[in-house]
């Protein structure tokens, strides 16, 4: 039986491969030319030593303490060359992608929806050939081209991959150069180009309850993630903090009332910042982090949104003298261009 292996470059680069029952991860990434560091081949250099994120395998007993340590076994270091999978893995490569001699995949799509949901908020999915061979982590992003131009924009997906079509949620910026094609020029059947995907905001293995904290369309990862926890269930809470700054951002709360009815131990509050608001519950969403939610820091937490929200909550968990057992976040920064 064959599984998926995802690759992640220290470049944020992620490519997934196949591996063949008894193979090794080094032979799989090699046969499909991804060169992933390597020497000896024989567990004996340590020169392909990896982190395995998630995924059961085993190493064998054929490589020596020097190239890896018992203490290092443990913590989740691997050796490519011994490593053999019982399941699909993702594994953090310390070494870019370039120099892995790999790279980002490049697809073509065509539009098949493009919704306003609001005046601040767009809802676009792609569609094509091509997208039935993507496959990313969720709560990664890609780099979408914007018609017409030579720039990109980095979105998230907010859908898993499902017959070749993939789905964003996607902020409104006045004068943006992708929010105008989007809300201006933009109809099903025009021609997308994308790359990736990309990121190391992703969903890990879940071993203990998960708090995630989305700041306006900083919710796209989080749908896909939900997906994918609704697909294989958890053996614990997760609870979503939803934060946008006026009643017209608050997008997709219907979609978050489905995943309560298909993840039992799924709960979500939402909020809004403005004092005028007519949602009920106001304020940020910090304001709503209560002490179960941080479970006396057994807990992931899971941020992301515009880069002033990510570091005004980063700062709060500070200050809440609780150090989270991990921490990941997205900042949905600007495009430089
Ligand atoms: C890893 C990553 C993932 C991302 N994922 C998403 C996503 O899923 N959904 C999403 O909506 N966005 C996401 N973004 C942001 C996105 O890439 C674009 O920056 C954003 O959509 C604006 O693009 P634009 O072409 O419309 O505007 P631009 O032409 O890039 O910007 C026009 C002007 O608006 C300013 N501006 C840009 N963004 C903002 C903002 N948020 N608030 C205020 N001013 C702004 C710019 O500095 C510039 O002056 C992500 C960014 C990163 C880095
Ligand atoms: S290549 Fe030497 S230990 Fe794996």
């Amino acid at each position: 039986m064959s599984h998926k292996i995802a690759l992640n470059f220290e470049d944020g680069v992620t490519r997934f491969i196949d591996i063949n029952a008894g193979e090794t991860v080094a032979d799989a990434a090699y046969r499909q030319g991804v060169n992933i560091p390597l020497d000896c081949r024989d567990g004996a250099c340590g020169a392909c030593k990896c982190f395995a994120e998630a995924g059961r395998y085993d190493l064998g007993d054929n490589y020596i303490e020097d190239a890896l340590s018992e203490d290092e076994a443990q913590q989740g270091y691997v050796l490519t060359c011994q490593m053999r999978v019982e399941s699909d893995c993702v594994i953090r490569v310390p070494a870019s992608s370039e120099v892995c001699k790999t790279q980002q995949g490049v697809y073509e799509a065509t539009i098949s929806g493009v919704h306003k949901l609001s005046d601040s908020t767009i809802a676009l999915s792609i569609k094509g050939e091509s997208l039935s061979r993507l496959a990313f982590l969720p709560g990664q992003y890609v780099n979408l081209r914007v018609p017409g131009s030579d720039q990109t924009r980095a979105y998230s997906f907010s859908s898993l991959p499902r017959d070749g079509e993939v789905s964003f949620l996607i902020r409104n910026v006045p004068g943006g150069l992708m929010s105008t094609f989007l809300t201006s020029l933009a109809k099903a059947g025009d021609s997308m180009t994308l790359s990736g995907p990309l990121g190391s905001f992703y969903l890990r293995e879940i071993k203990r309850p998960l708090l995630l904290l989305a700041g306006g369309t900083g919710l796209a990862p989080f749908t896909a993630m939900l997906e994918k926890i609704a697909e294989e269930g958890s053996a614990y809470p997760l609870h979503l903090i939803y934060g946008v700054t006026n009643d017209l951002d608050l997008v997709g709360l219907d979609r978050l009332e489905e995943f309560t009815r298909r993840i039992p131990n799924f709960t979500f509050s939402a909020c809004v910042a403005n004092p005028e608001s007519s949602y009920p519950r106001k304020g940020y969403v910090t304001q709503h982090i209560e002490p179960k939610h941080l479970n006396e820091g057994d807990v992931d937490v899971y941020l992301c949104g515009p880069p002033p929200m990510v570091e005004a909550v980063s700062q709060y968990i500070r200050e809440q003298g609780i150090q989270p057992a991990n921490f990941y976040y997205e900042k949905f920064a600007a495009s430089a261009a």
